[in-house]
């Protein structure tokens, strides 16, 4: 089995690394190394220069955002998942994403928008773009999604973007820029859409709310996620003592045309 160029995950008694396999060189760690030739197959266990068993397998989506090599902030899983339910998102979902970053929450919503659905990813950077696209071709090549998707990158600034030349393909925004109220500079909404703004200052939320209320969203809410791990073995159970304090706020919102 040629596996050159595979993406994996190498977990080690105390670390996790990301890797891509290249057959012409090793793996190096503080806990041992290993010739990438020696992966047979995925998931297999290789033994190290120390005599150690590293387990190599295929990266989830939460291990490959956490582990990749990113430019910008990326929106972590926790907030990924509530992102999701607060847009309403199902694989048959039109939705443009506001700021592209590095590419983690166009992954995951790649991963539901199969079949009828469609993605178009707006950023100002190119580099930031440029960046991402790698990422996600990288990920995407190890899930079988045959180019099953449909995703479009616009390289534009925000407050040049004219909603109309897109009304028919988006149903649903997603922001994660500073200042997303910047959409309204050029547009009015007048058909259905669901709204989302990450934004890790409550002042962005403030601003950000009057926005969407003088442009006649209904349903607005705010909220954040908070999510505690627990450490758990035959003696102790209780709240691991690593918690992230604060990643960012949620708004949410809904336009509805009505007759
Ligand atoms: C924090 S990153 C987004 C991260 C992304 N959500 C992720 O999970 O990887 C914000 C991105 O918004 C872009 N951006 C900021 N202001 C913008 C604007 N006014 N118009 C377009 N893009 C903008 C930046 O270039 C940056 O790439």
């Amino acid at each position: 089995m040629n596996l050159d160029n595979e993406l994996i995950i190498v977990k080690t008694d105390n670390n996790k690394y990301l890797a891509v396999i290249d057959i012409t060189k090793e793996f190096i760690t503080n806990e041992g190394k290993f010739n990438f030739i020696d992966i047979k197959s995925i998931p297999s266990i290789v033994k190290s220069s120390t005599d150690q068993k590293f387990k190599i397998y295929r990266p989830t989506f939460k291990e490959f955002i956490l582990l990749m090599k990113r430019g910008p902030q990326i929106i972590y899983p926790k907030d990924i998942s509530q992102i999701v339910i607060e847009a309403n998102i199902s694989s048959s979902s039109k939705v443009l994403e506001i700021g592209t970053g590095s590419g983690a929450l166009t992954l995951y919503l790649l991963n539901i928008l199969i079949g009828s659905g469609s993605l178009i990813t707006l950023d100002i950077s190119k580099t930031n773009q440029r960046r991402a696209k790698k990422t996600i071709e990288r990920y995407l090549s190890t899930q079988d999604m045959n180019e099953n998707y449909s995703l479009k990158f616009i390289n534009q600034e925000l407050n040049k973007f004219n909603f109309s030349d897109y009304v028919n393909e988006i149903d649903t925004v997603i922001t994660d820029v500073p200042e997303p109220w910047d959409f309204f500079d050029k547009n009015i909404i007048d058909s259905d859409l669901f709204w989302v703004s990450y934004l890790p200052s409550i002042t962005q939320v403030i601003k950000m709310k009057e926005c969407l209320e003088l442009n006649k969203f209904e349903d607005i809410e705010v909220k954040e996620v908070i999510l505690r791990d627990w450490y758990l073995n035959k003696k102790i159970a209780r709240p691991s003592n690593k918690l992230t304090s604060h990643t960012g706020f949620l708004l949410s919102a809904r336009y509805i045309k009505f007759d």
